[in-house]
């Protein structure tokens, strides 16, 4: 049985990014009171990206596909499967991931949408390793994409700061040296009322409230334990420790989740790749986008150990443990 490896990454970001200061005086607008102080100080977030109305989650999806295949050294011929992570498609259907195959011009293969919300990209890369190992793909393009500003309620401010619009992307090729070392995926629908947007689809019409509603303090005490326990799971599964991750990259949704999780698992901050800083919580985009920032800026390198982590509504939860091999 082959192994998988991650062979390229690339990225895409709407337009130029909205500075708190800017998003607070917008929200006054409307009425609604924030500062720049208080979303820096609570969750670390400095500006996120917010798509304009024309472009969507295939757009982002695709522009970061495109530049992870350049990236790989691979052409749309080579790709035999395409799985988009996304709580945000376009439309109910085609799937994303069908609408990314004709915009990169992909010819062959399966291509399917995977929701797991904020755990949606780790879900989805753990999908595509076990599609190669068992021989049914050899290029796989593995993209999280979200255009989540369209579905924040604008008038909660305990929401619509926090998050942001986005895409990030890898190519996982079948490899002979191990590349995806393990993964673990959890899921605890008993927990589903603590992040949802609650809109349905029944007899064909939309209905209900499509807005993102959180308990946040519910989801971060969920997080910080899951965030934990995941990833001293996946280090069991392949018989590593902590000290031997060479980079952590969590879903970026507070700075303080994830100076919790590094804490807890004796992991250095320096060894952390924040992004949520500059993009927000961009949900299932959020792991892809920040390992190709990190991998852009020369902070990832062959042979090192990566561990990436999701956490998200459902409750839904995962981890993939990787050994870069370029
Ligand atoms: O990707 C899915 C995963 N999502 C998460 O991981 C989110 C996890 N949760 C969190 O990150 C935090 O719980 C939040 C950032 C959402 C909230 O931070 P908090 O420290 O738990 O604040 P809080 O909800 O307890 O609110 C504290 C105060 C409240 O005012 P009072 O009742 O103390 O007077 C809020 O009304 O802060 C107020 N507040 C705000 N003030 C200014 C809430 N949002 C805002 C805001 N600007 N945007």
């Amino acid at each position: 049985m082959p192994f998988s490896a991650i062979v390229g990454s690339g990225s895409a970001l709407p337009g130029d990014p909205v500075t708190n200061d800017q998003l607070a005086q917008q929200l006054a607008q409307k009425g609604v009171e924030t500062s720049d102080a208080w979303i820096r100080e609570r969750t670390g977030i400095c500006q996120r990206h917010i798509a304009p109305a024309e472009v969507s989650s295939s757009d982002l999806a695709a522009q970061a596909g495109a530049r992870a295949l350049e990236d790989a050294g691979l052409t749309a011929k080579d790709i035999d499967l395409v799985i988009v992570a996304t709580s945000t498609p376009d439309m109910i259907f085609p799937s994303t991931a069908c609408l990314v195959q004709k915009k990169l011009g992909i010819e062959q293969g399966a291509a399917f949408d995977l929701q797991a919300v904020c755990s949606g990209f780790v879900y989805a890369l753990s999908t595509a390793d076990l599609f190669i190992r068992m021989g049914k793909a050899r290029n796989a393009l593995v993209i999280g994409a979200e255009v989540f500003s369209r579905i924040l309620d604008w008038n909660d401010r305990g929401t619509c700061v926090l998050f942001g619009d986005g895409a990030g992307a890898m190519v996982l090729q079948a490899s002979e040296e191990p590349g995806i070392l393990g993964h673990v995926l959890q899921a605890r629908g008993e927990y589903e009322n603590i992040l949802r947007t609650a809109g349905t689809v029944s007899h064909g019409l939309a209905q209900g409230h499509p807005f993102l509603t959180m308990d946040g303090q519910a989801v971060f005490k969920l997080a910080v334990e899951v965030l934990e326990s995941s990833a001293r799971e996946v280090l069991s599964q392949a018989r590593l420790t902590t000290d031997q991750v060479d980079w952590l990259i969590p879903h970026q949704a507070n700075i303080r989740i994830l100076q919790f999780t590094a804490r807890r698992l004796g992991i250095p901050l320096d060894r952390v790749v924040v992004t949520v800083d500059q993009h927000g919580n961009t949900s299932a985009a959020s792991v892809p986008l920040a390992f190709d920032q990190a991998r852009r800026d020369g902070r990832l390198k062959a042979g090192q150990t990566v561990l990436m982590q999701g956490v998200g509504g459902g409750f839904t939860w995962g981890a993939v443990l990787a050994r870069l091999t370029r």
